[in-house]
Order: C-alpha cells, then sequence, then structure tokens
C-alpha cells in the first residue's frame, strides 16, 4: 500500500473513531468489566467536554490559543528548536488533546499543580510541558515564559473551559490496565504488532511520512520518544494502546494483547534518557528501577539504553 492509501486509510478510520469510538469509550466505562482499577463513580461517567473549535475567540488571546493547538499538532513546524524527533504532542494525545482516556490537555490542565514523584516536587503545569518535551519529544525544555509553552498554556486553559476544578476528572491520563494474567510476553507481543499495528506503524516500527510530515509516527528508533518518556513503561504504553490503538479502533485488543505488544514496542532501541549518567546499571537503579521498564534489560541479546 502506498502512503496515499494509508493517508485515506486514515481518513477513515479517523471518521470511525469520531463517531463509534466515542461511544464505545462510554462503554468501557458501564461495562460490567470495565477497564478494572480504574475509578467508575456516577460522577464520572459524565464526561467533560471540551468547547467546539468554532468558539475560540477572535481576539489577541484566541491568536495565542490558536497557535497553542498548531503548536500541539504540528511541533516540528512550529516548535522547532524544542523538538528532536518526529512526533507531535497530539501523536500520543489524540485529537489534538481532545479526546478522553488519551491523556486530554483539558483533564491535564485543571490537575496542576501537582507533586510528581518523577522529580521530587510541585510541578506547575508549565514544568510539566516542560517535561514532554524534554522526553517524549526528545528535545529541550522550552524556557518559563517561553511563546511556545504561553501558548500551549493558553490552548490547554481554553480546553478546560468550565471543566470542574478540585476533584477528580473523567478520562484523565491513559487508562490503567490490570496487571496481565500472563506475564507479558516478547514473541506473543511481535504477533500482535504485525497483525494489527504494522500496517500503519510498519515491520521496522519506523513509520510512514509523506512530504518530511508524519503521517504514522514512529514506534521506536532514533525519531521516536526516549528512554526517560512516560511511553516507555509499560502500565502508560499499555493503556493508551489499549484505549487508542489500533488507530479508530480502541478498544477492541484484549488488556492481556494490550500489555504483549507495549513489551515488544518498549524492547526496542531509542534515543538514550537524558538523565543518563555513564552508566546503564546505575541510569536503571536511579529513574527506572520498576517492572514497568525495560530500559537496561537485556533483549535478544542486547542490553537496552546501551549506547
Ligand atoms: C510519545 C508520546 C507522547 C508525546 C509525543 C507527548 N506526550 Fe505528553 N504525555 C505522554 C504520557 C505517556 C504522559 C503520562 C506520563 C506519566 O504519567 O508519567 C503524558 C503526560 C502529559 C501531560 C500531563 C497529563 C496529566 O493529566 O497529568 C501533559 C500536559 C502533556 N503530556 C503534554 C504534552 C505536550 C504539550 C506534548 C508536546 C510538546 C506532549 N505531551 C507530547 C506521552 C506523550
Ligand atoms: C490505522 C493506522 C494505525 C494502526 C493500525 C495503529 N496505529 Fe498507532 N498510531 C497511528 C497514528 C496516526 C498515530 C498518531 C495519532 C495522531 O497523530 O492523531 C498513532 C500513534 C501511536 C502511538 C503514539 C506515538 C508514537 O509514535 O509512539 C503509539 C505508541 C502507537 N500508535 C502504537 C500502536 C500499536 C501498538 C498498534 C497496534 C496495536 C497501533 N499503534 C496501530 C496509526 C495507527
Amino acid at each position: 500500500m502506498s502512503v496515499r492509501e494509508y493517508t485515506h486509510l486514515l481518513r477513515d478510520v479517523s471518521l470511525l473513531a469520531s463517531g463509534i469510538v466515542g461511544a464505545f469509550v462510554m462503554c468501557l466505562a458501564c461495562a460490567a468489566e470495565p477497564v478494572a482499577n480504574r475509578e467508575v463513580t456516577p460522577d464520572a461517567l459524565k464526561a467533560f467536554s471540551p468547547p467546539n473549535e468554532a468558539s475560540m475567540p477572535m481576539d489577541d488571546f484566541g491568536k495565542a490559543v490558536r497557535m497553542g493547538e498548531q503548536i500541539f499538532n504540528h511541533t516540528k513546524e512550529n516548535a522547532g528548536k524544542y523538538v528532536g524527533n518526529s512526533l507531535n504532542c497530539a501523536s500520543c494525545h489524540l485529537d489534538a488533546g481532545r479526546r478522553p482516556n488519551s491523556s486530554p490537555l483539558w483533564a491535564a490542565y485543571v490537575s496542576y499543580p501537582a507533586y510528581r514523584s518523577k522529580n521530587g516536587h510541585v510541578n506547575t503545569f508549565a514544568e510539566r510541558l516542560q517535561g514532554c518535551f524534554r522526553y517524549s519529544m526528545n528535545g529541550k525544555a522550552p524556557p518559563l515564559g517561553d511563546p511556545v509553552l504561553v501558548s500551549l498554556e493558553a490552548y490547554a486553559y481554553w480546553l478546560a473551559k468550565g471543566a470542574p476544578v478540585g476533584k477528580p476528572i473523567a478520562g484523565r491520563g491513559y487508562p490503567k490496565l490490570p496487571p496481565p494474567a500472563l506475564k507479558a510476553d516478547y514473541t506473543r507481543g511481535s504477533q500482535v504488532y504485525a497483525q494489527h499495528c504494522a500496517l500503519c506503524h510498519g515491520a521496522d516500527g519506523q513509520g510512514q511520512s509523506s512530504d518530511g510530515k508524519t503521517v504514522f509516527p514512529p514506534l521506536w528508533g532514533n525519531q521516536s520518544f526516549n528512554w526517560g518518556a512516560g511511553m516507555h513503561e509499560l502500565q502508560n504504553a499499555a493503556g493508551f494502546i489499549k484505549a487508542n490503538m489500533p488507530l479508530g479502533l480502541g478498544g477492541t485488543l484484549s488488556d492481556q494483547e494490550a500489555w504483549d505488544v507495549a513489551l515488544f514496542m518498549d524492547s526496542h532501541e531509542r534515543p538514550q534518557d537524558p538523565r543518563f549518567s555513564g552508566s546503564v546499571e546505575a541510569t536503571r537503579a536511579k529513574y527506572h528501577d520498576s517492572a514497568n521498564s525495560m530500559y537496561g534489560r537485556t533483549v535478544n541479546g542486547h542490553v537496552l539504553g546501551s549506547p
């Protein structure tokens, strides 16, 4: 299939996604066995919906909101000096940061300042955005007050218009899957990958681009997220994949398949953790001492993260 055909396919599945998947996500929340461990209270079922595109203000504030949306969707084109790979923010926060269970921006906006164990202090929303540049975008954190951060903050603030503050908000983050029934497995994961993912992301995980624009983002390799990014942790990847992949068919993989393919994806090499100290072992001990991280583990005779 050519990239053009893929693009058509993508458009088709996006159409599907806007219709069925919305309903499907609701169903996940109301089924007898919902994505377990997720809090499903009657309150949590009232999903927040962000304002529609047409209601974006036309004034100077609106200009910043629009710029923020552009940065979010086309990150390298609009914030190139802070980006070190070919992903966009929207590659992992779908529908321009609007979709519930795809770590939507509106839910994030009302959840900061917050303490993060990743850096051991209370983070402002702006600092949280900096982290995604450094790790997920394998780039550099824009300085506080930089127009890039201010625009993204404006966009997130606008999306969160009317969202409840001071209580947990449904649809935040990626769903937390229960631990897999069988230990996640590379070989099973490779089979799930070949069957459900390779069509778009490529057999080699490098995605597809057209005219220099990423159509299907790379899942590993030097143009993907780095070893410090949240997506390299199996529970984040499994939750994201379960809810959102294959694109347009979120919720169709079993939990076991999501864990297996997450492990397969995160068993491949990617850019170094920017906190790398010179030793994979020491870096693992300090930042990746968890069953959810493959960093420093040996897969197919290769120590992941080794330079
Ligand atoms: C490779 C996938 C990926 C990309 C690309 C990415 N993010 Fe994220 N983002 C994540 C993951 C995973 C988390 C959750 C991390 C965790 O819980 O440790 C997250 C969390 C966040 C949060 C906090 C969400 C919350 O509810 O606390 C914000 C805000 C955010 N990202 C914004 C951005 C912005 C802005 C960009 C682009 C500059 C971006 N992300 C690019 C994967 C990504
Ligand atoms: C129909 C095409 C398609 C299929 C099939 C598909 N994806 Fe994706 N995937 C995408 C697109 C497109 C994006 C970026 C979303 C956007 O930009 O709106 C994406 C984003 C991602 C991301 C976050 C960005 C990155 O590069 O890390 C991950 C992880 C991912 N997919 C994993 C998977 C896995 C695992 C499967 C198989 C279970 C899969 N995808 C199947 C099209 C697809």
